[in-house]
């Protein structure tokens, strides 16, 4: 459930006419609902009652200052995967004790602007990595908290780049070299083992995949128990999916994901946290463009847009679907009208749907694509030029520009010309 709805004719976040956005602030921006992001949190947040629990939004799906300051003063912590991320919760008032880092990468600068900026726990994917972190906070006197990922190699059964949990894919240790790796981390200085992670993938829309991770990482628990590491804590990483249609999608809601953690995992007698991404961000924001022509050619019409794959990248890059909708609510019964819905930028892929039914718009008419919350704004670039697209946070009656657009001058004044030019 989202907080885009039509109301009077008009499309609205919550009780502001997305028009009213659009007058002031121009085309392309994001929009994002305070009411959905703060839904879909405490959905997750509940779906662990009962247990030790701590969400720690995978904040690279949407990372403005004012999405992390709002989710945080809901109770959420931060799922860091660079020194960047870590700045930037920092920033916006979350504190280190609730801060995870992730990721596969992670240099040694990185390691220690976390170390001493404090963090919760650094979820380390590789012994070379480990090596590194041992050294950095030997060398600066810390003790640098711990889980390792284990790559339980189960099918995510998700979109190729976005599947995480294979053995052929980059992430994490192979599950079966599990022991060894944490014998290693015991005797490593710097370093306190307290728990195990996991994370499989990305838009997952069933939850067999979570159960098989969740299990090896229940058995792996007792196992490592067994070797004498106090094992405390379970990342169980993100992934749950969202309805990009409205019709034949249905992922698992969060409560039957907290269930299955509770199956799974909840005998353990763990803090658990979980890093979801996409449904905290995902349907809480939409992309709002104007549609600067409509063209004829040859057996379809180009609706042609001033949002481009530069403002959202997806449907380039995944072959995702996003639901686009008229601003101005059709009326009932009109007869849909086949688009193929582009955007202005100079390439082919600049594509975001073909053969799309949705009611007849005309030049100059608003559209929105639904579900753009997630993965949308932060995978923006000025491909072409293109002043990197506005974000704007509603709340109830209000809105504010959460991240203006910039001038094509301090665009261009970014560079700088060496002076033998
Ligand atoms: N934790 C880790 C370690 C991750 O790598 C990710 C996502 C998450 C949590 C959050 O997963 P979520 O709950 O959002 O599914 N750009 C792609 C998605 C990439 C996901 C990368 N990792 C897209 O637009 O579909």
């Amino acid at each position: 459930m989202d907080h885009f709805l039509y109301k009077d004719g008009a499309l609205h976040a919550e009780d502001v006419p997305v028009a009213d956005i659009a007058a002031e602030v121009g085309t392309p921006f994001y929009c994002y609902s305070t009411a959905t992001l703060t839904r879909h949190f405490r959905l997750f947040d509940e779906a662990l009652d009962g247990i030790p629990h701590l969400v720690c939004y995978a904040m690279k799906a949407a990372s403005n200052q004012a999405i992390l300051k709002t989710l945080a003063q809901a109770g959420a912590g931060m799922d860091v995967v660079s020194g960047g991320e870590y700045l930037r919760a920092k920033a916006a008032g979350v504190p280190g004790n609730r801060i995870v880092f992730s990721g596969v990468g992670k240099t040694r600068d990185e390691m220690r602007v976390a170390l001493e900026g404090g963090i919760r726990q650094f979820n380390v994917e590789s012994e070379p990595e480990m090596q590194a972190l041992s050294e950095v906070a030997s060398s600066f006197g810390f003790e640098a908290p711990i889980t390792v990922r284990v790559n339980p190699d189960v099918d995510a059964k998700t979109h190729a780049k976005i599947a995480t949990g294979k053995s052929e894919n980059k992430f994490g240790i192979p599950i079966a070299r599990a022991r060894e790796v944490y014998a290693e981390a015991a005797r490593l200085p710097g370093l306190k083992v307290i728990g195990i992670d996991v994370h499989i993938g990305s838009q997952l829309t069933e939850l067999e995949p979570f159960r098989l991770a969740y299990q090896k990482v229940a058995e792996l628990t007792e196992v490592l128990r067994a070797d004498g590491h106090e094992i405390t804590r379970l990342d169980l990483g993100g992934g749950l999916g969202i309805p990009y249609t409205r019709s034949n999608e249905a992922p698992p809601l969060p409560v039957e994901y907290g269930e299955l953690i509770k199956e799974t995992v909840g005998h353990l007698d763990c803090e658990i946290e979980i890093e979801p991404g996409r449904l905290v961000a995902g349907n809480a924001g939409i992309l709002v463009t104007k549609v600067i022509y409509v063209k004829s050619g040859e057996g379809r019409d180009f609706l042609i847009l001033d949002g481009a794959m530069n403002d959202l990248i997806r449907p380039a890059m995944y072959e995702a679907y996003h639901d686009i909708i008229p601003v101005t609510e059709p009326r009932p019964g009109v007869e849909q009208a086949k688009y193929d819905i582009v955007g202005p930028v100079c390439e082919s892929g600049d594509t975001f749907a073909k053969e799309r039914l949705m009611p007849p718009v005309s030049e100059g008419d608003l559209v929105a694509f639904r579900s753009a919350g997630a993965y949308g704004a932060v995978m923006a670039s000025e491909y072409n030029t293109r002043p990197l697209v506005p974000e704007v946070l509603v709340h109830e009656h209000q809105f504010a520009v959460i991240r203006p657009r910039p001038t094509f001058d301090e665009m261009i004044n970014r560079d700088t010309i060496p002076e033998w030019l």
